[in-house]
């Protein structure tokens, strides 16, 4: 996750949805981010700074004059060695308080001191929510450069339903993620594939394989913190939706191929980590094939590649493709990668343990067209996606650099 290494101030206000801080606390430090607690007076009617302090490992912070005992002015302390600051729950209170610019006490101190992303996670009652005076406020954070964690919309603690709730830790975390990551890709839009396909038999049967999709919504994500638009393509799967990507959802690789060849066009990258079978049925049943007295034979037919027919698509965008085998590694990737028309081959052997389908982890060999191969070990399928989009960032350079020396060099009209 990319929160590692990062200083993380939590500000956290006095709603009912503060008990939901505890986790998000909990997932940031375990994520390997230094979490520094921030508790307003109204907050601690909720949470107790013990329960923050035991979950971040650091002493929460409270009152502005707690931190004046030390040899720095605590607060810009606070203020300076945040990565980025998340204010959540955000009460109407707090809400107005910053955009206003008003200071009265730590939390509320430290976000004017700081120069990092300030986050703004809004949490109360629809009726407040909606009411014309929080949404002014919320939109003057917008303006100011805060950046708004639109709350959810559900059952609310009051009783009421619609927008308020404070969205769930992993979404926290996660928007922590885009606020600190690199932003190689700003501009840029990224097509991602995901998951299996189905290619049905009957009404109740399809042929399959066993992709969870985990590994192409991994790279989906990464690309989103890093500030590219993404699209993500997706076969069945048991995952949510990520937030902030746009997802397609599909079934057979006819639809996969047909949504991704639609995104591909105005895509600057491809990466296709989707396990789309080769094969279907040659016909479909109208109705559930019934058990017979001797085998049953099936008639399979070749499915579309849909790499392939990215690359002849006309334009210059990047090509990433994956290869999924059980033997013979790179040398049956070198062979794809050639084949599909890509620029760079994730070979990926399943066979490996805590490796290719449906574990958090994989282990992949990247392989390029100048020839380079590079075994990268075990690790999260985040990380193998964060050392991917590198090398997109790495491979997109020298193009870019051609492309601006040709139209330097292009005779003027
Ligand atoms: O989803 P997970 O559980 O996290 O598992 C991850 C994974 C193992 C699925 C992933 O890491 C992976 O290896 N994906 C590629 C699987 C695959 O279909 O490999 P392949 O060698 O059969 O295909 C080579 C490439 O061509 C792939 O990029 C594939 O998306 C693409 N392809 C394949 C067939 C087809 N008809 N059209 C294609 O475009």
């Amino acid at each position: 996750m990319s929160v590692r290494g990062k200083t993380v101030v939590v500000g956290v206000s006095g709603g009912i949805a503060a008990y939901k801080i505890c986790e998000t606390v909990r997932l940031l430090a375990q994520a390997g981010a230094t979490v520094q607690v921030i508790l307003t007076r109204a907050a601690e009617e909720f949470v107790t700074p013990l329960t923050l302090q035991t979950l971040s490992g650091h002493p929460v912070a409270r009152h502005t004059f707690d931190l004046t005992e030390e040899s720095e002015i605590g607060h810009i302390r606070l203020a300076d060695t945040a990565d980025a600051l998340l204010v959540a729950p955000a009460t109407a209170n707090v809400v107005a308080k910053l955009a206003a610019g008003i200071a009265d006490d730590l939390l509320t101190t430290v976000v004017l001191a700081t120069r990092a992303p300030v986050l703004v996670a809004p949490a109360m009652n629809v009726h407040m929510w909606e009411n014309v005076t929080v949404q002014a406020n919320v939109a003057r954070l917008r303006e100011t450069g805060r950046l708004l964690i639109e709350p959810d919309s559900g059952a609310l603690a009051c009783g009421y339903e619609g927008a308020g709730r404070l969205p769930e830790p992993d979404v926290l975390v996660e928007e922590v993620a885009v606020a600190v990551s690199e932003k190689s890709l700003v501009g840029r839009h990224v097509l991602v594939t995901a998951g299996p396909t189905w290619e049905a038999l009957d009404p109740v049967r399809h042929l399959a394989n066993r992709s969870s999709g985990k590994m192409g919504f991994a790279v989906a994500k990464v690309a989103r913190r890093r500030g590219a638009r993404v699209t993500l393509v997706t076969g069945p799967t048991a995952l949510e939706d990520p937030r902030g990507i746009e997802c397609v959802h599909v079934t057979s690789a006819r639809e996969m191929e047909k949504a991704a060849l639609q995104h591909a066009a105005a895509a600057d990258c491809v990466v296709m980590a989707a396990a789309v079978g080769d094969y279907r049925p040659v016909e479909i049943a109208r109705h559930k094939i019934k058990r017979g007295r001797g085998d049953l034979d099936l008639r399979l037919t070749a499915n579309p590649d849909i790499l392939a027919r990215i690359s002849a698509l006309p334009g210059q965008r990047l090509l990433v493709g994956f290869a999924a085998e059980t033997r013979d590694l790179v040398a049956n990737a070198r062979r794809k990668l050639q084949a599909k028309g890509v620029q760079l081959m994730v070979a990926n052997d399943v066979t490996a343990p805590d490796a290719g389908f449906d574990v958090d982890t994989n282990v992949v060999t990247l392989i390029d067209r100048t020839g380079r191969v590079e075994r990268l070990d075990k690790m999260s399928k985040e990380d193998v996606a964060g050392a991917i989009l590198d090398r997109v960032r790495d491979l997109r350079a020298p193009c870019a650099a051609l492309r601006a020396e040709s139209r330097r060099l292009r005779p003027r009209q």
